[in-house]
């Protein structure tokens, strides 16, 4: 996420609205394809014939795209623009879903995904930065926050419409059906306009004029705004540069790529992907597990609120003590409920219960903080690398995680797995303690000056 410096008085019109909402969609796009294969695995798996570990390449290929998609989306919303990179990402958003819908083999289901996974790769890392280069600077990170909030919603349609889908087990629909708001996002952003600060990067500051006329209410803000993006994009960004001459922005990029490590080893996107599956370990069988996994997408996206409302409130730290502490509780119970036998039905809604703790702990710290905290930390001339390097990792661990899940639990059980989650979110206490910085109302370039003069990563904040 960019930050960009924007006059705080600027005011808001209809236009911006409009250009935040569409870009915003971006952000249920993601969630969509997120949670959209959770439903569909196991029909695939019977239809098929296939292993679990053939079932975890078709779960996973959209990580492996999604990280070659984040690895050159930096390059291609430089050289073609924003817009064109929003495009672009909507396009294979639409034919992707639409191969997954009509796949006549699983490898072309691993081929489809990948796809779908380029697609979020580019939208997951151009929109927030589209999103904070048009917003009004005082509206800002409401709007990276709303972002954040339609990726939970995204989850949450998906779940609604894998269960919608799940009586007649066509799984081609629930797979297919995500090309319809594709389309709308395809249209919609062909009404974007361009990213004012990319025209103005182009030198084409007179078209970055007539946008911002759009966006904003007076040529003065608009003035100012241009004279400001000018200046700061003196600023060379030298990413690869800094990273090898520099020790300080190296500890930066690091601390950027162990968040997303500790994001992604909570365990969160075991449930995402393999959600009814856990479900029935639990013994909710059939419609039940799918309408529970409804009940955990609305707890991601309500939980989520909490962040919103706390984070600038009480702080990081805290918030991510709680979150982790929440998350061993609930990962950890549920395991001791499976090391001991679910027979019951309190045992078995006891357990759901944790499952759906662990989903509010996550929500309410890890989830938004991550992205928040790794576009905080980095130092200006460096910032679009740090946040590139961060967003790949979140990418290649989410992977990981996706493609060894169901190997994991028929090698070791699920009770040893689910405890395995537990017993990393008590580490990652530890390393919130030791590496983490506070970030509440600290300036962006306090962090950078605190980073530069070599204080400690945990030092680098309040
Ligand atoms: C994570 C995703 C996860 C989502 C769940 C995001 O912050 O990066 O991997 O699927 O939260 O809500």
């Amino acid at each position: 996420m960019n930050t960009i410096a924007q006059p705080a008085t600027a005011p808001v019109r209809k236009t911006t609205t409009f250009t935040y909402l569409l870009a915003a969609l971006a952000g249920l796009m993601f969630g969509l394809d997120i949670g959209v294969i959770s439903g569909a695995e196991k029909l695939i798996q019977a239809q098929f014939g296939i292993s679990d570990s053939y079932i975890e390449w078709i779960v996973s290929s959209m990580m492996l795209g999604a990280t070659i998609g984040a690895a050159v989306a930096g390059w291609i919303s430089s050289r073609l623009g924003r817009k064109r990179a929003l495009i672009i990402s909507a396009f294979l958003f639409v034919v992707g879903s639409l191969f997954c819908a009509a796949a006549w083999s699983p490898a072309v289901l691993v081929g489809a995904r990948l796809l779908l996974g380029l697609a979020i790769g580019v939208a997951a890392f151009t929109a927030p930065m589209y999103l904070a280069e048009v917003a009004p600077q005082k509206i800002r990170g409401a709007m990276i926050s709303t972002y954040q909030l339609m990726i939970t919603i995204g989850i949450l349609g998906a779940f609604l419409s894998n269960t919608g889908f799940s009586y007649s087990g066509n799984w081609r629909w629930m797979l297919g059906v995500i090309a319809i708001p594709g389309l709308l996002f395809f249209f919609g952003v062909m009404l974007l306009p361009e990213s004012p600060r990319w025209l103005v990067m182009r030198g084409r500051s007179d078209d970055a004029r007539k946008v911002l006329r759009k966006l904003r209410t007076s040529e003065a803000s608009v003035d100012s705004e241009v004279g400001e993006i000018e200046a700061q994009l003196k600023i060379p960004q030298r990413g690869w540069d800094l990273f090898f001459s520099n020790s300080n922005f190296r500890r930066s990029v690091g601390l950027g790529v162990m968040l997303q490590i500790v994001q992604q080893l909570t365990g969160i996107n075991v449930l995402m992907y393999y959600a009814p599956r856990i479900f029935e370990h639990v013994g909710f069988v059939g419609s039940a597990g799918m309408w529970t996994t409804v009940i955990l997408g609305a707890t991601n996206v309500l939980a989520t609120f909490i962040a919103i409302a706390f984070v600038d409130r009480i702080g990081r730290k805290p918030i991510l003590y709680a979150g982790f502490v929440v998350m061993a509780i609930g990962w950890g119970s549920v395991g001791v409920m499976m090391h001991l036998g679910i027979h019951t039905t309190g045992e078995q809604i006891f357990s759901v219960a944790m499952l759906l703790l662990f989903v509010v702990g996550f929500a309410m710290s890890a989830g938004p903080l991550v992205w928040a905290i790794c576009s905080e930390i980095q130092p200006l001339k460096g910032r679009d690398f740090g946040i590139g390097v961060s967003t790949v990792t979140n990418w290649v661990v989410n992977f990981i995680v996706g493609v060894t899940f169901l190997s994991l639990i028929n090698w070791i059980g699920t009770a040893a797995t689910f405890g395995l989650f537990a017993s990393l979110n008590a580490i990652f206490l530890i390393f919130t303690f030791f590496l983490i910085p506070e970030t509440k109302d600290v300036s962006l370039e306090e962090i950078e000056r605190n980073l530069m003069a070599g204080k400690p990563l945990r030092e680098i904040g309040a």
